[in-house]
């Protein structure tokens, strides 16, 4: 059994302007101490998809399906039960760590907090573990640095510090989205390489959200590409990355600074993301497709398994080049 098994999840919002749907019936899972990459543009659903396993949708959001995590069902816990298993199994993490960290509390009392209320520790014990927590991610001289505020440590120091925290209890998921979007490429290097070292020290299984492929192409094992809401492709990264078989993941890879190519004109796909609150009833990609056919405005692809362990929901792919 997956760790985390998504079936059929939804997510829509009720607006002044009508349902906004934001996630339309996902299907993925998870594995134990699994790395999975979810990927697409500003506006494709990846937040919600994860805020929605956490039970965290906005007051006017709604989930449908089902998310199984260790066998139960989560939007059929109640908020208690959730609660419990939000703050003891799955963590999460944001792109700005002021969204967790509390500017007007040290580091050691949020972070002890968390112990003690969830794991009954005493204070003193909390702030020992706490602080063997900094520790592990890498915070220089965490026994004398804890008793400091969040806004003494830099962006990279602070997102460390996020990520600690939600390592407190131990959870076997973390959910990372987009941590290192606001850091510069160094430090993001270096947030990437924690994350793996986390993965191979905890055996906790990650679910990075990114609008950036360039960045999971060594961090994941698999990887997601959505669009409009939607499941475009998935596979191993590495299969993903040798060859993509949807028009999207191409058009995504395509606009991928690469090293190795010099002067390489960086694509971009042309078009606008879809108004969510008004997708076609067929592929939400099509009208900046170039591969489109007859029928992909109007009937919408299944997601397929086209190879194993390669899904794809597609009228029309990427033609295979033959030599
Ligand atoms: N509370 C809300 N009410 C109405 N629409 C919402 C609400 N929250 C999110 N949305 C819409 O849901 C859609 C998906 O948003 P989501 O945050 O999942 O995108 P994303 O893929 O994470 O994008 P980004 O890369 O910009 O973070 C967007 O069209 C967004 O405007
Ligand atoms: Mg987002």
């Amino acid at each position: 059994m997956p760790l985390l098994e998504i079936e059929d999840l939804s997510v829509s919002f009720t607006t002044g302007d009508g349902e906004v749907n934001a996630v339309n019936g996902v299907n993925f899972s998870v594995d134990r101490q699994e790395t999975l990459a979810i990927v697409g543009e500003s506006g494709s659903g990846k937040s919600q998809t994860a805020f929605a396993i956490m039970g965290l949708l906005a007051r006017n959001g709604r989930a449908a399906g089902s998310v199984r995590f260790d066998g139960t069902d989560l939007l059929k816990l109640s908020p208690r039960q959730l609660n419990k298993v939000r703050s003891r199994e799955i963590g999460m993490i944001f792109q700005d760590p002021m969204t967790s960290l509390n500017p007007y509390l040290k580091v050691s009392d949020q972070m002890a907090e968390v112990l003690q209320l969830h794991e009954g520790m005493s204070k003193k014990q909390a702030i020992e573990e706490s602080a063997k927590m900094l520790d592990a991610v890498k915070i220089p001289d965490a026994r004398s640095r804890i008793g400091m505020y969040p806004h003494e440590f830099s962006g990279g120091m602070r997102q460390r510090i996020m990520i600690a925290m939600a390592l407190l209890c131990r959870p076997r998921l973390l959910i990372a989205d987009e941590p290192t979007t606001a850091l510069d490429v160094t430090v993001q290097a270096q947030i990437l390489q924690l994350l793996a070292d986390i993965r191979e020290e905890f055996g906790t299984a990650i679910i990075l959200i990114t609008h950036d492929l360039g960045i999971v192409a060594d961090a994941c094992d698999r990887t997601m590409v959505m669009y409009g809401g939607q499941i475009m492709e998935q596979a191993s990264t590495e299969a993903l990355f040798a060859k993509p078989t949807h028009p999207y993941t191409k058009g995504l890879l395509a606009a991928v600074p690469r090293l190795d190519k010099e002067d390489d004109e960086l694509l971009t796909i042309s078009g606008e993301p879809p108004d969510m609150s008004r997708l076609p009833q067929g592929c939400p990609f099509t009208p900046r497709c170039p591969y489109r056919r007859d029928e992909c405005p109007t009937i919408k692809p299944p997601l397929e398994e086209f190879e194993p362990a390669r899904w794809r929901s597609c009228h029309a792919p990427v033609p295979e080049v033959t030599s």
